[in-house]
């Protein structure tokens, strides 16, 4: 699967428009990932995840900087994210079936926030998009 020039336009619009917000929807989707599959909390024993938590705002804005540089690298996701997806394969061994939770929850949290502009096709821009993270992050698994 490959993003189409269409696709890569609709995500970089999006992530323009998104301008600052990156780290608060980011950290908004890691709450709503807590929240509705809470299997994903296992990876953050001691942690406080609840709603509001500095700690989960934190890697929110690290979540959302990695993805704003996959944005700004499109044309080679796997390189943007090859130190990411050692650390989440060989030292924090995400089971990968978590990075589709976290994506959908990233989707469920920009069509709240971007209504109008969240038609179809731009959804399937972003899904694609979080597809392609999901692989470049999970290659390292063995
Ligand atoms: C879009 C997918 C994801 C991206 C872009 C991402 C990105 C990141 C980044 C940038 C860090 C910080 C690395 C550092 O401090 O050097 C991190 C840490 C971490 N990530 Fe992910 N991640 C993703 C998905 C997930 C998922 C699905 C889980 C588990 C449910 C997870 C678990 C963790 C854990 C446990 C840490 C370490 C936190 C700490 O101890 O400070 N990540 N991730």
């Amino acid at each position: 699967m490959e993003l189409s020039a269409a696709d890569q336009a609709a995500v970089r619009a999006l992530w323009k428009k998104m301008g600052t917000n990156v780290g608060v929807y980011a950290t908004e989707a890691l709450e709503r990932t807590f929240l509705a599959f809470p299997s994903t909390k296992t990876y953050f024993p001691h942690w406080n995840l609840s709603i509001g938590s500095a700690q989960v705002k934190a890697l929110g804005q690290k979540v959302a900087d990695a993805l704003t540089l996959a944005v700004d690298q499109l044309y080679d996701l796997p390189g943007a994210l090859s130190a990411l997806s050692d650390l989440h394969a060989h030292k924090l061994r995400v089971d990968p079936a978590n990075f589709h939770l976290l994506g959908h929850c990233l989707l469920v949290t920009l069509a709240r926030h971007y209504p109008g502009d969240f038609s179809p096709a731009m959804q399937a821009s972003l899904d694609k998009f979080l597809s392609l993270v999901t692989s470049a992050l999970t290659s390292k698994y063995s």
